[in-house]
């Protein structure tokens, strides 16, 4: 017996609709109420890291593996490899490159390998554009970014879509042309809103009523005097906020507190090394709220202060919409797999 897999490149992928926000939003949503019902199977990331200490990866780099399988309408397991290179962009190469491989949950075989960066893109937008539609106040009016790199961009696609009440959006990196081409691009992409480039995250932050870090952070930008009543910090990558961050907000959510807490990295994961933060402090992950069985945002006085850390499952959610079309439409390059 014979057995083929489709290969799905970056073009096949975007034909097949994976940059489609609203749709990554909908799958990382059934994705965490999955998660809720045990209809998941999500191992913790294993991080193959170059070097020795985190600040080493963030210039020699890393590879992780996050395998997973997803029920529902999903059906599907598989595992995403992605690679990160610091330095890539010397060379004109983007940091995160992704391979998603699809594989029968019954048979356990390979069915589809998919480049799977926009899909990564998209999924870390669709996490944060969550967070901010259960977690922020509902008439947001000003957004800061800090990280103009890829997923700073799928963050502010997310942010107009849940909150389009958004007016000003302050973008901070510490490459200052990072910033103003961000801007600039974004200026001609959205032209209702006003974005403006920023040397100090300071001022920006104070006025804002989300904060999204997407950052090669490893020492806090964000610090807790800057965040106003009412104010969503979101710590999407390591070490970007100060514990205080942390300790000021009324409400703490994460996306998988397990993963994080396995990963090591993000503020709140340190701060439970450390013994500052016990499970009990973790007032909910996203799926909670999405299924009701925890409040999200109360007020317009709450400090929340959210973490994702991201899982394996996201991606195969969105690749397996991707490859479903693929198969319906004759999209992608049959490969023999078994002869
Ligand atoms: N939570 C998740 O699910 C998830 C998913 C994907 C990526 N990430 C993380 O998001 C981060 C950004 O990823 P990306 O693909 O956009 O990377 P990128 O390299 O495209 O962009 C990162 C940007 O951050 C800027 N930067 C670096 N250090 C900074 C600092 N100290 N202060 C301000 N800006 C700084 C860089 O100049 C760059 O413009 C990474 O740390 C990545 O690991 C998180």
């Amino acid at each position: 017996m014979s057995v083929d897999l489709l290969f799905l490149n970056n073009k096949d992928m975007e034909k097949l609709g994976v940059g489609d926000m609203n749709a990554a939003i909908h799958d990382v949503e059934r994705a965490y109420v999955l998660t809720e019902q045990g209809d998941v199977l999500a191992p913790g990331k294993c991080v193959m890291r170059w070097g020795s200490t985190p600040e080493d990866e963030n210039i020699y780099g890393r590879i992780n593996a996050m395998p997973g399988m997803i029920g529902g309408e999903y059906n599907m397991a598989g595992i995403k490899w992605i690679g990160s290179g610091p330095m890539n962009y010397k060379k004109g190469l983007p940091r995160a490159s992704v391979t998603v491989v699809l594989n029968d949950p019954d048979t356990k075989l390979p069915v589809c390998i998919a480049d799977g960066t926009a899909v990564s893109a998209k999924r870390t937008g669709a996490s944060g554009g969550i967070a901010m539609k259960l977690l922020s106040v509902e008439n947001a009016k000003a957004l800061t970014i800090c990280g103009a790199g890829a997923q700073g961009r799928t963050q502010l696609e997310a942010a107009l879509i849940v909150r389009p009440s958004l007016e000003t959006v302050y973008i901070y990196d510490i490459m200052k042309d990072r910033s103003e081409l961000f801007a600039e691009e974004s200026k001609a992409k959205y032209p209702n809103v006003n974005f403006v480039p920023v040397d100090d995250p300071e001022e920006a932050v104070r006025k804002s009523d989300i904060t999204v870090c997407v950052t090669l952070a490893n020492e806090p930008i964000i610090h807790s005097g800057w965040l106003k009543k009412g104010s969503l910090i979101m710590n999407m990558a390591d070490f970007e906020v100060t514990y205080d961050c942390v300790r000021k907000a009324d409400k703490i959510v994460v996306d998988n507190w397990e993963t994080i807490k396995h990963r090591l990295v993000s503020t709140v994961s340190l701060m439970a090394r450390d013994g500052l933060i016990k499970d009990e402090d973790i007032h909910a992950q996203l799926g909670e709220i999405l299924c009701g069985k925890k409040t999200g945002r109360e007020n317009d006085e709450e400090i929340i202060y959210f973490n994702a850390v991201g899982t394996g499952i996201l991606d195969i959610a969105v690749t397996t919409r991707c490859y479903k079309k693929a198969l319906e439409e004759g999209v992608g390059t049959v490969l023999p797999y078994w002869e």
